[in-house]
C-alpha cells in the first residue's frame, strides 16, 4: 500500500510518500480501508518532533473508511461496515489496523469526507463546550483561531447553547467565515489588541471562559480577558508552547482556573466516545451543525497540505485522500 512516512522529524518535506506492506492481521484488531483522512494540527506537532513518536512513523490521527477485515476476536464490527475513528496514529495510508473499540459506525447520511472532517475536531469542540467548561446560556467566551477546524465547529456548538462568542482570526476573509458560522464579535488579532477589544465588548467585565489553542502568542493576554474565577482552557499551541506558569498569577488575575485538556481523556470510555460522536453526527444530519471542508489533497500531497495549515492559509477542515 501507499503511505506517507516520517523518517526524521522536521519540516513538511520530511514526509515521504512510499510503498509499505499492508498492516499485518491481529486477532484483536480491525483493518480499515481508508477513504478520507482528516488533517489536524497535532499531525504537525508529531512531524516537527514536538510530540514524540518512535521513528519512522506514519502520521495522521483521524480517518473514515470501510472495515476490510477483522481479527477472530473482533465482534463489534464486521467487513463492509462504514466507520470513522480519531486518536490512533497511522492514518496517512491506504489501510490502518485499529482497535475496534475506537471505531464509530457511520450513520447512513454521513459521507466519508464529512466523517473525516468532524470526528476529531467535532468531538474536541463537543468536550470543550459540554465537559471541560460546560457552557451555559447567556455566558460569553473568547475563542482564538475562530475560523480554524475546531474553531468553526466550536462557534456553532456554543451558539446552540445560547452563548455569546467573541472570536479572533488573522484575516478579513476568515472574519466573514467565522461570522457565517455564528460568531457574534470578531477581532483581527493580527491588527488590533484583542485584550482591549474584549474589555470593550464586555464593558470591562471579562469573559467567562477562554478557549485558547494558539498558545504562546495569546496565552498571557487571554488570562487578562477573563472575569474573576473565569476558566482558561488551553487546548493547543499552534504558535508554540506556553512557558511554565507561576500559579500565583492565577490569584493575582482574579482567582482564575486553568486546564490543559486532551481528547483522549474525554473519550476515555466507549460510552463517552459514542455519546460525543453520536451528538456530532446527529447535528450534522439534522443540518444544525455544518462542517466546512476548506480543501482536499491527495495523500501524496501531504507536505503541501501541512504547509497550508501551518502558514494559516486554511479555514475549516483539510482532508487527504489516499
Ligand atoms: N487538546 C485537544 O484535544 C485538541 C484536539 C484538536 C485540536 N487541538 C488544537 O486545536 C488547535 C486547532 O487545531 P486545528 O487542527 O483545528 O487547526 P486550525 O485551527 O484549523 O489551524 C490553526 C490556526 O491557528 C491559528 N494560528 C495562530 N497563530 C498561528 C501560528 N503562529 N502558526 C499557525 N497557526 C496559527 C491560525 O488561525 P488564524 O490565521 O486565524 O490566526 C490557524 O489557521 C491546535 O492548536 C490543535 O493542537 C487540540
Amino acid at each position: 500500500m501507499k503511505v506517507v512516512r516520517v523518517h526524521e522529524t522536521g519540516g513538511p518535506d520530511k514526509m515521504v510518500y512510499e510503498d509499505s506492506p499492508a498492516p499485518s492481521r491481529n486477532p484483536d484488531r480491525a483493518i480499515v480501508k481508508i477513504h478520507a483522512i482528516g488533517l489536524n494540527f497535532i499531525d504537525v506537532y508529531f512531524r516537527m518532533g514536538l510530540y514524540k513518536s518512535p521513528l519512522p512513523f506514519i502520521p495522521g490521527m483521524e480517518a473514515a473508511g470501510v472495515v476490510d477485515s477483522v481479527g477472530k476476536n473482533v465482534t463489534s464490527v464486521k467487513c463492509g461496515d462504514r466507520v470513522a475513528y480519531a486518536g490512533s496514529i497511522g492514518a496517512y495510508a491506504e489501510y490502518a489496523s485499529i482497535d475496534p473499540t475506537q471505531l464509530v459506525p457511520l450513520p447512513a447520511g454521513i459521507d466519508m469526507k464529512t466523517a473525516a472532517a468532524v470526528m476529531l475536531q467535532g468531538i474536541t469542540a463537543h468536550y470543550l463546550t459540554h465537559s471541560t467548561y460546560p457552557l451555559r446560556k447567556g455566558e460569553t467566551v473568547l475563542l482564538h483561531a475562530a475560523a480554524g477546524g475546531v474553531g468553526l465547529l466550536l462557534i456553532q456548538l456554543a451558539k446552540k447553547i445560547g452563548v455569546t462568542v467573541i472570536g479572533t482570526v488573522s484575516t478579513e476573509e476568515k472574519s466573514s467565515i467565522a461570522k457565517s458560522a455564528g460568531a457574534d464579535h470578531i477581532i483581527l488579532y493580527t491588527q488590533a489588541d484583542f485584550e482591549q477589544e474584549v474589555q470593550k465588548i464586555t464593558a470591562g467585565k471579562g469573559v467567562d471562559a477562554v478557549y485558547d489553542s494558539v498558545g504562546q502568542e495569546t496565552f498571557d493576554k487571554s488570562l487578562n480577558c477573563l472575569r474573576p474565577r473565569g476558566m482558561m482552557v488551553l487546548f493547543g499551541q499552534s504558535s508554540g508552547p506556553v512557558p511554565p506558569l507561576n500559579p500565583s498569577v492565577l490569584n493575582a488575575k482574579g482567582s482564575l482556573y486553568i486546564t490543559r485538556p486532551g481528547i483522549s481523556h474525554y473519550t476515555a470510555t466507549r460510552e463517552e466516545l459514542l455519546w460525543r460522536a453520536g451528538d456530532i453526527f446527529s447535528w450534522i444530519s439534522d443540518g444544525s451543525l455544518k462542517a466546512r471542508v476548506d480543501r482536499v489533497y491527495s495523500l501524496k500531497e501531504a507536505a503541501e497540505a501541512h504547509r497550508a495549515l501551518e502558514t494559516r492559509q486554511t479555514a475549516g477542515k483539510v482532508l487527504l485522500q489516499p
